[in-house]
């Protein structure tokens, strides 16, 4: 199959994101391809998971190439995206003795593009970073240019705006992902089919039983669609001054579900997969969506086999406190992203939290059945 190379048109900071299956061992000439030089340090970062599959190869690959490689391994899960960890890998740098010229390549899925990003944008005031995603949600985080940590009181709360010199995806490192983790990264892609092609939400359910057996053609497809949705948004407002807070559809519920069940229990695409539910019942109850809309985002959803209810252990209130650390929230009121249809989402600001709280409640109390 050959490759698909999407454009992020971001001016001087534009970059290619190539997408296809067997683009690992294209890895050396792919980044020549971007000017990076044998004579520039790579500082390969990934988790324990993704190691144990392709750290070896493609190490291996890049020094046949020419290329002086320094690796480290970071925690797998969420837990990776703490201070400790961000730490660790900095004094890992410190020591290999990287310069402003190094580039640092994240291997893995979005925890570690996340990570690697932030110390890319942070290391000697920022060097460069190419990504190389091994999980499906990685197709969101791998466009847009958005590094982050965590702090113990708020997901991603310490962060940064650098955009990866390239994005190198191949769709064979999908087939050791965990399946849990192959539907968590079809929430985003539905997200994206959501903002704005309904035609596209269609497709996606219409293939949903190929998409979640990994047909290359198909995953390709999928990820090229969902990239370039959110590549011509963030193409409009880079640094999120409004537009871009439409990709947070079911993020404000989702991230505190996230937060309160300890970045755990619930994966990120599954807690935005309750929290986009959530948001289409809202819009429908308040009138904003016409009738019908959450069901339909409900069953897409579901097909990918994805949670789709309120989470019954977490109280409402609970949720309310958790929202208003997201940073989206403004003093007193929230911010919410609610569909207007199944291709159309709208920021809406100040929603009173009574209401909120009030629909929360009836929720919470139709899951305690
Ligand atoms: N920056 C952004 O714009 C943006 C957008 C969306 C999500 N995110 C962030 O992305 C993170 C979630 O990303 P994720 O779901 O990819 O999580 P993840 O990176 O933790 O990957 C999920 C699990 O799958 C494993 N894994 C990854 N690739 C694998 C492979 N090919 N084979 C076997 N195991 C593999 C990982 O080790 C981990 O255990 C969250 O922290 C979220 O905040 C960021
Ligand atoms: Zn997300």
């Amino acid at each position: 199959m050959e490759k698909r190379t999407l454009l992020v048109d971001l001016n001087e900071r534009a970059y290619p994101i190539h997408i296809g299956a067997g683009l690992l061992s294209q890895t050396p000439a792919l980044l020549q391809e971007a000017n990076i030089k044998v004579s520039q340090k790579l500082f390969l970062i990934t988790d324990a998971h993704v190691a144990q599959h392709y750290l070896k190869p493609l190490q291996l690959l890049l020094e046949q190439a020419g290329y002086q490689v320094f690796s480290h391994i970071v925690v797998a899960g969420e837990k990776a995206k703490q201070f400790a960890v961000y730490e660790e890998v900095m004094t890992a740098a410190i020591e290999a003795g990287l310069d402003r010229k190094s580039v640092v390549l994240a291997l893995g899925g979005g925890v570690v593009g996340d990570l690697a990003g932030f110390v890319a944008a942070t290391y000697m005031r920022g060097i460069d970073f190419v990504q190389i995603p091994t999980s499906l949600l990685a197709h969101d985080s791998s466009v847009g240019g958005k590094v982050a940590i965590n702090h113990r009181l708020g997901k991603n709360l310490i962060g940064a705006f650098h955009q990866p010199l390239m994005v190198i995806y191949d769709v064979d490192t999908l087939q050791t992902l965990p399946r849990r983790e192959i539907s968590a990264g079809f929430a985003e892609v539905i997200k994206h089919g959501l903002i704005s092609d309904e035609g596209f939400v269609g497709w996606l359910e219409e293939h949903a039983k190929g998409l979640m057996e990994l047909d290359a053609k198909l995953v390709s497809e999928a990820i090229y669609r969902g990239c370039a949705v959110k590549a011509a948004v963030v193409a409009k407002d880079e640094t999120e001054q409004d537009i871009r807070m439409t990709l947070n559809v079911g993020h404000t519920f989702g991230h505190a579900f996230e937060a309160l069940t300890g970045y755990g229990q619930l994966n990120h695409g599954e807690a935005i997969s309750i929290g986009m539910v959530l948001a289409a019942r809202y819009a429908e109850s308040i009138g904003m969506s016409p009738e019908g809309v959450a069901k339909r985002t409900k069953r897409v959803l579901a097909a990918f086999g994805l949670p789709t209810q309120w989470p019954k252990e977490l109280h409402p209130e609970d949720v309310l406190r958790a929202m208003h650390l997201d940073k989206k929230g403004v003093a007193g009121t929230l911010t919410l992203v609610l569909p207007t249809s199944m291709e159309h989402v709208e920021i809406v600001p100040r929603v009173k939290e009574e209401d909120v709280l009030r629909f929360m409640s009836e929720e919470w109390e139709e899951s305690q059945k």
